[in-house]
């Protein structure tokens, strides 16, 4: 049993209101430094609304939103990004006409201080810096395994290589936590194995991961800690053994199957 570091980020009674919706309900939780968290839980549990509202993109209802001491709540999320907190998307989010290689570039542009004045003059810092980046752009790909399919449109590449790219995309930002929405989704067995491997490579960057995901072996042989959402509410927070067993989280996912079979 590994001894948790320091608190990262800290999500104090946050909600998150859709008009009567209350989508998320005064959740509180904390990411420790180096950790895997999982947030797992039902279709419409509330956890892609948790990442939005962590990462800029919704402003909670109410609650407080802490990343090293400094407060997220209202932050844009390209300010947010800045501070050191990435998220990818559960829906993908790529150029799918641009090559493999551009996306990276365009994820790693968006940090770029270069002005654009100086890009248009085309400045021999600005030289500099496109070849720093493109060498960081083939460091990112050849991390996820897809240096070869780097000169590929985004939109060509097998839906798992596109999962995997938008992690290079999310890595090519230099996260400090790092926010994954269902990552293996769409992937094959042998993908989601390779997969895993990745998270245990990204950790041993020294980077914080918070994953949402509904493949439960990935998420049982992946993280440290689970946290099981239903309803907006915390239902339970433990090591996956403790979750796996967790007779709530059990009652959440039967009613959901039970709902589904019902369709
Ligand atoms: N922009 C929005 N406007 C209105 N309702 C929303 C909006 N976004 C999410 N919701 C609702 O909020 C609830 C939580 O949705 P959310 O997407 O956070 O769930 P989730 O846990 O990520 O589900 P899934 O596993 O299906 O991705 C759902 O009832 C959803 O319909
Ligand atoms: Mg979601």
């Amino acid at each position: 049993m590994t001894v948790p570091g320091p608190v990262v980020l800290s999500v104090r009674e946050m909600s998150i209101r859709f008009g009567g919706l209350v989508a998320v309900a005064s959740m509180t939780f904390d990411v420790h430094e180096g950790e895997v968290l999982s947030l797992i839980g039902p279709n419409g549990a509330g956890k892609t609304s948790a990442f939005n509202a962590i990462t800029g993109y919704l402003l909670p209802s109410s609650g407080d939103i802490v990343y090293l001491g400094q407060r997220l709540n209202g932050l844009r999320p390209d300010a947010v990004s800045r501070l050191g907190v990435v998220r990818t998307f559960q829906k993908t989010s790529l150029f799918g006409g641009m090559s493999t290689f551009e996306n990276v570039l365009i994820g790693l542009h968006k940090r770029s201080t270069q002005q654009p004045l100086a890009i248009m003059l085309g400045l021999s810092s600005v030289t500099r810096d496109e070849e720093l980046l493109a060498s960081r752009a083939c460091e990112v790909l050849a991390f996820v395994g897809l240096q070869d399919r780097a000169q590929e449109l985004a939109s060509a590449l097998p839906y798992g290589e596109q999962r995997l790219l938008e992690v290079a995309i999310a890595l090519a930002a230099e996260p400090k936590l790092l926010l994954l929405d269902e990552p293996v989704s769409g992937m094959n067995p042998s993908e989601k194995a390779s997969f895993m491997a990745t998270i245990g490579r990204i950790r041993q960057l020294g980077i914080t991961i918070v994953l949402v995901e509904h493949d439960m072996r990935t998420v049982m042989g992946a993280s440290d800690r689970v946290i099981c959402l239903n309803q907006g509410h915390i239902i339970a927070n433990g090591t996956p053994q403790e979750i796996q067993g967790h007779p709530e989280v059990i009652r959440a996912y039967l009613g959901e199957r039970s709902v589904r079979a019902g369709r």
